[in-house]
């Protein structure tokens, strides 16, 4: 039987000065325990870390930490194996959970454990825990999402795109470069996860409910103990402070949003107007009603799910605002929307690399796509600044080319030298061999620009950039 777990009796955390028990709606609208046991595993390390921490300074004997460490393994055993035990605990929060499950083992001994420490600094150690892990899964997950870029660049390698500004042809590009240019924005995101995990390196254990530890505990070997580089240096401002969940929603919108343009991209190609990319069968989905249809429904999902990532960055920075100095209340309302936010992006960036990894590209239509000769337009006018034009005058002279073109409803590279030459006298017979598509894509041969030579210097860049990210994430 799934009974609800209730107020009554429960609130030996705070109890002493109250004459009623909670109210049992309100009970369960404050408690935090059916999300935050989420950090379970990360409150277990840091109470084995406070137990030597107390012990070093006189406040439980060896024998009695050699107890709570014990009951603490056997604690993590039982969560790990028997799930509903945490479903059926009337516990308020994960610290609570932890308590009641400890005097249950050990008795009185066990209320030890909280001596001069706070919830305050244990959630906000808690969480920091948290975030330094997720930060570094979803770092993970983005590295196999900018392999399958460099994956599919490779691949693609040599096909020419009719790029775009405005959704107007514009000028020639190589497919791969198009798509290298989707992976630099996935290295920026992973800047901005390690900038987060580095936010939330810094262990506030030791700041008490907001003055700092009423005991001399060694702050340092306590945050070296759990993997934290640094310690904080305000205890109010370490139980208020939020910051590092703030860096990490906000690496997640950046990635949302990123994965979201991507996205766009890969629908509009895939589209029988475009035509230019194939949506995988293992990453679409049909109509029930149209027989003909294949949906591009992994791309709108991954795109749709921006509103809800962006959305938990908006609710924290909310949350925050107006709160005053050390903790208040209000700071529990950060874990759902990050603990979603978090589960999303994984799962975003995972299955946008599956994608990625799954599509192909239909070389005939871009090269098709890419021959409309109005992307040359840009080159004529460099043809002629080559020959002493200045390029406003020059970029007029093709402008009038291609305007005059339009009128005659012909191609404006198809008209004869002797026509062209009345537009401007500098245009030459070696013109038919410089406006070509290749000439195009080689003119751009500056680091970063779209010649083959450079996309290729490009790819085995982003490899190298790879190789190092994944020895930095570990
Ligand atoms: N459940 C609380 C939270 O998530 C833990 C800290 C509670 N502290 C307190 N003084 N009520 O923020």
């Amino acid at each position: 039987m799934n009974q609800r777990p209730t107020a009554a009796g429960t609130n030996k955390l705070w109890g002493g000065r109250f004459d009623q028990p909670p109210n049992e709606l309100f009970y369960q609208f404050q408690r935090s325990f059916p999300f935050d046991r989420r950090l379970l595993p990360y409150e277990l390390a840091v109470d084995r870390a406070w137990a030597l921490a107390i012990e070093k300074v006189g406040i439980l004997s060896s024998s009695e930490t050699q107890q709570i460490l014990a009951a603490i393994d056997a604690i993590a055993e039982r969560a790990e194996s028997d799930p509903s035990w945490l479903d059926l605990s009337p516990a308020e929060d994960v610290h609570h959970f932890v308590e009641i499950a400890l005097v249950e083992r050990l008795g009185p001994v066990a209320y030890k454990l909280h001596t001069a420490r706070s919830r305050n600094e244990l959630v906000a150690t808690d969480f920091r825990m948290f975030v330094k892990d997720a930060a570094q899964d979803v770092s993970r997950g983005l590295v196999a999402l900018i392999t399958a870029l460099v994956g599919l660049a490779e691949r693609t390698m040599g096909v020419p795109l009719a790029g775009m500004t405005h959704l107007q042809h514009a000028q020639p590009v190589l497919f791969s470069h198009f798509v290298l240019g989707h992976a630099e924005a996935f290295f920026r995101d992973l800047e901005r996860l390690s900038t987060a995990r580095h936010t939330a390196d810094t262990c506030p254990l030791g700041s008490g409910a907001l003055g700092g530890c009423a005991f001399p505990v060694d702050r340092g070997a306590l945050a070296k103990e759990l993997g934290f580089s640094h310690i904080s240096a305000n205890s109010l401002d370490a139980v208020g402070d939020r910051d590092f969940a703030v860096d990490y929603l906000y690496a997640l919108a950046g990635l949302a949003m990123h994965i979201s343009r991507l996205a766009e991209d890969f629908v509009l190609f895939a589209s029988q107007e475009f035509g230019y990319v194939l949506l995988p069968d293992e990453y679409s989905t049909g109509s029930s009603l149209m027989p003909q249809k294949k949906n591009p429904d992994a791309w709108e999902l991954l795109r749709g799910k921006t509103g809800r990532i962006t959305a938990a960055l908006i609710s924290i920075l909310v949350t925050l605002k107006g709160l005053p100095s050390s903790y208040q209340r209000d700071l529990q309302e950060d874990k759902e929307p990050l603990f979603a936010a978090h589960d999303q992006a994984l799962a975003v960036a995972q299955i946008a690399a599956g994608a990625v990894s799954a599509t192909h590209i239909n070389p005939a239509r871009l090269l098709a796509a890419a021959e409309d000769s109005a992307l040359l337009a840009t080159q004529a006018a460099h043809y002629l600044v080559h020959r002493g034009l200045p390029f406003r005058q020059a970029h007029e002279v093709v402008g009038r080319i291609v305007r005059e073109a339009e009128r005659a409803r012909e191609s404006w590279t198809a008209m004869p030298l002797s026509k062209l030459k009345s537009f401007s006298p500098l245009f030459e017979s070696d013109l038919g061999r410089e406006l070509t598509l290749e000439s195009a894509l080689a003119s751009c041969d500056v680091p970063g620009g779209t010649a083959p030579a450079r996309v290729r210097e490009a790819l085995a860049g982003c490899r190298a950039r790879l190789e190092q990210w994944t020895r930095s994430i570990g």
